[in-house]
């Protein structure tokens, strides 16, 4: 039985994890915050438990210690949102090593580094729910995004992996795309962030019975990958449903 209420998110100066924040604190739960600046629910909230702890998530020598200091620390974190994202714009082929490595330190590597530390203490406890802040770029692959489509894809597939290795537990990993939201890396979206709670709630109070390894996006279940059904995969055998080229 899950008696805390303790949230890791990172990300919440600004944007949609701003909103989270106040809607998870508003809802009760304690915050452990990650992000570069102090976000404004540090100084709002007036319960003991609102930790922030200023992290650069694009630089994983300092940030993994921040992330193993907190799990010593806490010991079990029932609920993980990994929201802090990065999307650097311009053609994939004129994009510079360092950006592929720093967008993919923040988008993909860090959040799976939370869950494999925090993983171990939900499988103990039963219970964990774990929700990776997501994007329809990979599903879209829009020219000029490919750093940012490139990046989310590996933390999709990170992510539904994990859900998979963690079926025989009451574990909930998915992945929520808040839609297109106003924030910094958005300003002229037309959509406020607090459209993406409702979606959010239904992740965090899964029941056990409850999805695991899906897509999110403004109250839809959107499919990951095509259907392949009847499809034996590791035996090189299609189905009808295949369009036959040769
Ligand atoms: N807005 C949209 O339309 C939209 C659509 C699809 C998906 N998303 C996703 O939603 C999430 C939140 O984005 P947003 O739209 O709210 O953008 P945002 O306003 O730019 O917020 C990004 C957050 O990530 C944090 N962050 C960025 N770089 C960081 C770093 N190096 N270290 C630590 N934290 C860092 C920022 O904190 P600091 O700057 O203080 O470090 C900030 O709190 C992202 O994962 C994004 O991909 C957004």
């Amino acid at each position: 039985m899950n008696t805390t209420k303790t949230v890791l998110l990172t990300g919440a100066s600004s944007g949609v994890g701003k909103s989270l924040a106040h809607h998870l604190y508003d809802l009760g739960y304690d915050l452990i915050l990650l992000s570069r600046r102090e976000p404004d629910i540090v100084k709002i909230g007036d319960r003991e438990l609102v930790e922030f702890i200023s992290t650069d998530l694009s630089k994983p020598d300092r940030a993994t210690g921040i992330i193993d200091d907190i799990v010593n620390r806490y010991e079990y974190i029932p609920y993980v949102i990994n929201n802090a994202g990065i999307n650097t714009g311009g053609h994939l082929d004129r994009q510079k090593w360092d950006t592929i490595e720093h967008d993919l330190n923040i988008n993909a590597r860090m959040p799976w580094y939370v869950m494999k530390k925090v993983l171990p203490a939900m499988r103990e406890e039963n219970f964990g729910r774990i929700i990776n802040i997501t994007s329809g770029a990979p599903l879209n692959c829009y020219p000029g995004f490919g750093v940012y489509s490139a990046t989310k894809g590996m933390l999709n597939t990170m992510t539904v992996t994990l859900a998979r290795e963690n079926e025989g537990h009451n574990i909930k990993i998915n992945l929520m795309s808040p839609g297109p939201v106003r924030s910094e890396m958005a300003p002229h979206a037309k959509l406020n962030p607090a459209i993406c709670h409702p979606t959010l709630d239904y992740l965090m109070n899964l029941p056990e019975s409850g999805d695991t390894g899906g897509f999110y996006w403004l109250g839809y279940k959107v499919p990951l990958f095509p259907d392949l059904e009847g499809v034996q995969w590791l035996e090189g055998i299609g189905n009808e449903k295949l369009k036959r080229i040769l």
